[in-house]
């Protein structure tokens, strides 16, 4: 079954992410993963749009921007100048989803809206028609290397079914959080057309192996 690895650069030596990148690419990547926080949505803080437009430099790849801070809206222009091609909110930062999902689709970008754990998928149903991806968080965000919350599996798959009942079978769904070898094949069979992972792909023996062991044959 066909799924696209998106290889998260949180895990990576961020003394040295223009090579990380460049050596994603090489090893087969399809998405490069970009973990955005601000320490208030969640507890850790990572990298804004100066980065982003650096590494925009080492790769061709399609550069997938997870913005896990508040307020999105105020800074969707800064991240696609950046370089960003798919850029996601989290639908409990944003009070006007439906405004910042527009916002993003008017800049040219694809938009995604990212679930926590605990947030329900119904909550998706007014929008489906402005939306590119749903990326379902496995984990609580915040942190790399964290374990997958299994029920993640039965949640990809009852969004899924939501979007396939209302014609939306283009919309796609995005895992992030935990991946492995182990859970991949459950969760590309629920429904998951993009698998995010940062330390199952960086503590392989190499990227190639680790970005291959998550494609289902
Ligand atoms: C967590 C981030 C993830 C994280 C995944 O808040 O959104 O993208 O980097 O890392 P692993 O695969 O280690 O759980
Ligand atoms: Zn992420």
């Amino acid at each position: 079954m066909f799924v696209q690895v998106a290889p998260s650069i949180l895990s990576a030596n961020f003394a040295a992410l223009g090579r990380a990148v460049e050596e994603l690419t090489t090893a087969g990547a399809d998405i490069i993963h970009v973990d955005v926080m601000d320490g208030r949505f969640v507890p850790n803080l990572t990298i804004g749009p100066p980065v982003i437009a650096a590494i925009r430099e080492h790769t061709n790849l399609p550069l997938d921007v997870h913005l896990m801070i508040e307020e999105p809206s105020r800074y969707i222009s800064d991240y696609r100048k950046a370089g960003a091609d798919m850029i996601t909110v989290h639908m409990e930062a944003c009070t006007h989803l439906h405004r910042t999902i527009t916002m993003i689709r008017d800049s040219g970008a694809e938009a995604g809206v990212a679930l926590n754990p605990a947030t329900s998928e119904e909550t998706l149903k007014y929008i489906y028609e402005e939306i590119d991806l749903v990326l379902v968080m496995s984990v609580n965000p915040g942190f790399g290397g964290q374990s997958f919350i299994s029920s993640s599996v039965r949640k990809v798959a009852n969004i899924r079914k939501l979007l396939n009942d209302s014609g939306y079978r283009s919309v796609r769904i995005e895992v992030d959080g935990g991946v492995t070898a182990s859970n991949a094949p459950n969760l590309v069979t629920a429904g998951a057309g993009i698998l995010v992972a940062g330390s199952s792909i960086f503590s392989a023996p190499t990227l190639n192996e680790g970005i291959r062991s998550l494609r289902i044959k």
